[in-house]
């Protein structure tokens, strides 16, 4: 604490303590802001906002310009983009959601349940881990049958839950991962129960199955292979997504510019 702020405080009637105190939070939170701040939103380039000596920016005078708009270290995406571009420029390798969609296709399964596959990750590759089934359901809703939805979030919990009617078993992975005693939270419980009575079940269950085989480091699947998939299945918005107004536009843009500091 620097002494000036500290006689400052007690001339405005603070105690001693109370200064110290105020003084530790300040400390703290600049701290905070500091490890905080993404290492991408220092990125300095021409045309940016200008942080200069302003002393309520976070970060302070000096630091050189905040992460706002196009990111140059990332491909640059189309003004309307599509859900091929974000495969393309955002979720590539993508190599997983290509073979289970590919797994899917090569079984002979109709176009939703490959399209169904080919996004069930979606929010895991883009950016998102925890309820991922959830995120990525949200993300595509409008723009696909409410079976596809419906069955990529569903999946979130049939993975933990095995079937051994239609082959389906709890993952090894899983084991290793988080242990042999690891039991799924009571929500995840409850939503299989209750998706195990309905009538788009197996829609689910197919991406589960197709799942678990889709880690093979030797396939190679092209995007390609699925923009008629894509084509027939997937509503792109005109205005490109993320900038179609709809409720969840906002999740696209966080994709598109994902390191923007607001
Ligand atoms: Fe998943
Ligand atoms: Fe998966």
């Amino acid at each position: 604490m620097q002494r000036r702020t500290f006689f400052a405080g007690l001339a405005g009637g603070m105690s001693a303590m109370q200064v110290a105190e105020a003084a530790e939070e300040a400390a703290s939170a600049k701290l905070d802001r500091e490890v905080g701040l993404p290492w991408m939103c220092d990125v300095a380039d021409a045309g940016r906002r200008i942080r200069a000596n302003d002393p309520t920016d976070m970060g302070g005078a000096g630091r050189g310009l905040t992460m706002m708009g196009d990111d140059p270290r990332l491909p640059s995406m189309p003004e309307r983009p599509t859900l091929m571009d974000f495969f393309k420029f955002r979720f590539a390798p993508a190599n997983h959601l290509l073979q289970s969609a590919n797994l899917a296709q090569k079984a002979g399964h109709p176009d939703k349940i490959v399209l169904a596959c080919l996004l069930h990750d979606i929010a895991l590759a883009s950016g998102t881990r925890t309820d991922h089934g959830y995120w990525g359901a949200q993300l595509i809703e409008p723009y696909v049958d409410e079976e596809v939805s419906w069955a990529i979030r569903a999946h979130q919990s049939l993975k933990f839950l095995p079937d051994p009617a239609v082959g389906y078993e709890y993952p090894r992975s899983y084991v290793r991962m988080f242990g042999a005693d690891y039991k799924p939270e009571p929500y995840i419980v409850a939503a299989y129960e209750e998706a195990r009575k309905h009538k788009w079940y197996m829609t689910a269950r197919l991406i589960t199955l197709n799942d678990v085989y889709a880690f093979d480091p030797k396939v190679r699947v092209s995007f390609d292979q699925f923009e008629d998939v894509i084509g027939r299945t997937f509503r792109n918005p005109k205005e490109g997504l993320g900038f179609d107004g709809s409720s969840v536009a906002h999740m696209w843009r966080s994709v598109i510019w994902p390191n923007n500091y607001l």
